[in-house]
């Protein structure tokens, strides 16, 4: 049985997404064995207890540094013997040992076409702000594993969504939400934990 922990600080619909596909059977053999939100009003944490599903606020705050609070996360997930760390909208840059600790091992989304519109300062409806400022007529989503950088890891999985005209930086989020971020996040987690990805000269290659 593979086991997951997730890392959420909002709403937590791609968490509600790995768990429908780990209900309906579309990711076998995992186990969500927590969510741990950086902020303890995050709807994501009564997702998880509607599930049953161990969550916990470990946040920044907590703690006198970023140092101790990276040392304070790596503990709590080797206690619970991850063997994969997803982010689901979790606002923390994490730090490198943590990153370290855990490499190739910690799974990230964002909303859009990686390398476009990614980086620091590129969160939430700033991607897609940006996108709409820029005209593109294509954006999407990019599962990929974390690295040291910033959306700088391996790339897993893209879907590209069309933008409409009319759109506004909420009616691009939702569809991008809707048509790729809720089905390439539990797709890839599904692959991972079939072993079906291999990780060669930085580039994923799926099995
Ligand atoms: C998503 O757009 C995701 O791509 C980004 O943060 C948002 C999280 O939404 N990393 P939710 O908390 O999963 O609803």
């Amino acid at each position: 049985m593979f086991k997951i922990g997730v890392l959420v600080s909002g709403g937590g619909t791609n968490l509600q997404a790995i768990i429908d596909r780990i209900e309906d059977g579309t990711i076998k053999n995992a186990k969500i064995v927590t969510v741990v939100s950086s902020n303890k009003e995050a709807y994501a944490l009564k997702r998880a207890e509607k599930y049953g599903i161990e969550n916990t606020c470990i946040s920044p705050k907590q703690f006198e540094n970023r140092e101790e609070f990276n040392k304070a996360l790596i503990n709590y997930f080797e206690k619970k013997e991850v063997d994969l760390i997803v982010l689901a909208g979790y606002l923390v840059v994490l730090g490198e040992n943590f990153v370290n600790h855990f490499k190739n091992k910690i799974m990230n989304i964002h909303p859009s076409l990686i390398p476009a519109f990614c980086g620091e300062g590129y969160y939430g409806l700033k991607v897609h702000e940006a996108a709409l400022n820029r005209g593109v007529k294509i954006t999407g989503a990019t599962v990929h594993f974390v690295d040291e950088g910033t959306d700088t890891g391996p790339i897993i999985l893209q879907k590209a969504v069309n933008v409409e005209d009319g759109d506004t930086p909420q009616t691009l989020q939702k569809r991008v939400m809707e048509e790729a971020e809720w089905e390439i996040y539990p797709k890839a987690i599904a692959l991972y934990c079939e072993g079906k990805i291999k990780i060669k000269d930085g580039k994923v290659k799926i099995l």
